[in-house]
């Protein structure tokens, strides 16, 4: 008995070596502990045995059980443990990873750059009004003191339909729109999309944005248009920036002005952007033609005012240091990704 006994912990042992998991262990159980064990069919024989063979072979067989039993346990802890650790690493949350990043869209820079000149506007006291890009001769041009004959009209070739309506070329027509419907005092901005018909190149598009700005009071004076153009200039580009009027011509204007900021890119020293002078176009303005005055019913001799109007993009390019006007139409997302 007792031999057998010692073969049974003998091979128990050599075998437990062999246990890798839990499952292993419990076919490990039954085989040395089981009902069908041999330990077990042993304890059965002790009752055949003689009663001074008895205390001797109980001992040892219990004692074997208890070995057996012992170094099952210690392997159950053992493989319970690392379970429990695979499941910790599997589910554990850290909370120190970086979160899952979704992606957000975001407003075009021309959205954006079109916003912060209105927002100026807006705390200098203007109004932000907007029109409908599909105009009449009337508000895109007769009003605007452009008469069909008028040579004015080449630089503003647009797109018409067949009733003869166009795409407007400017949104001055929203200043006709604004001064037909009600009186003076007027301080006003237009932001939105114009159409003309140049070609592509890197500084035109068929399609473009302008914010145009009127300002109509009693006694407005050009020296109102120069503090107003001055202080958006300073507030879009820096407090550092100069500006410059040049004597030039538009129609709905007189006198009128093409104004130009100290170059944002030299400072004002000359470089390849400002082609040395120092100097770049940011937009045109003047004061209103008594002509406009007439066709929205305006009293030329009481209400004096000025207008402007600035290309969006031109803003953005000069703003943000863009060579190309059509990047921002390109749709190509590492470009519009980095505004
Ligand atoms: N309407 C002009 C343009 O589109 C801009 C402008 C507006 C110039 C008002 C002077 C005064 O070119």
């Amino acid at each position: 008995m007792k031999e057998r006994i010692e073969r049974i912990i003998n091979s128990a042992n050599e075998e437990s070596v062999n246990i890798s998991d839990l499952k292993s262990l419990e076919e490990f159980r039954i085989k040395y502990l089981g009902k069908k064990a041999e330990l077990s069919s042993l304890l059965k024989d002790l009752g055949s045995l003689t009663p001074e063979e008895k205390p001797s072979a109980g001992k040892l067989l219990n004692e074997a059980k208890n070995l057996i039993q012992n170094k099952i346990d210690a392997l159950r802890k053992r493989f319970e443990n690392s379970e429990k650790d695979d499941f910790i690493k599997r589910e554990l949350i850290d909370l120190t990873l970086p979160g899952t990043k979704f992606s957000s869209g975001h407003f075009h820079l021309l959205t954006t750059t079109m916003d912060n000149i209105c927002e100026i506007f807006v705390r200098l006291g203007f109004e932000v009004k907007t029109g409908p890009e599909l105009e009449t001769d009337f508000y895109n041009f007769e009003a605007l003191n452009i008469p069909s004959d008028h040579p004015a009209r080449e630089d503003f070739d647009s797109f018409y339909t067949e009733s003869g309506n166009l795409l407007r070329t400017h949104t001055s027509p929203v200043q006709i729109r604004s001064m037909l419907s009600e009186p003076p005092p007027i301080a006003m901005v237009c932001p939105g999309k114009c159409y003309r018909r140049d070609a592509i190149d890197a500084t035109h598009y068929p399609m473009f944005h302008q914010v145009e700005g009127l300002m109509v009071d009693e006694n407005i004076s050009l020296g109102d248009l120069k503090g107003i153009l001055e202080s958006f200039c300073r507030h879009m580009f820096g407090s550092h920036i100069n500006i410059r009027f040049r004597p030039s011509f538009f129609p709905f204007t007189e006198p009128s002005a093409e104004i130009d900021i100290s170059c944002v890119f030299c400072g004002g020293k000359g470089c390849n952007v400002c082609k040395n002078t120092g100097w770049v176009e940011i937009l045109g303005a003047g004061m209103v033609d008594p002509e406009v005055f007439k066709a929205v019913n305006y009293d030329s001799e009481r209400w004096t005012g000025f207008a402007f109007g600035m290309g969006v993009e031109r803003v953005a390019m000069l703003k943000f240091d863009i060579n190309d006007i059509r990047l921002f139409f390109d749709n190509e997302l590492d470009f519009l990704e980095q505004f």
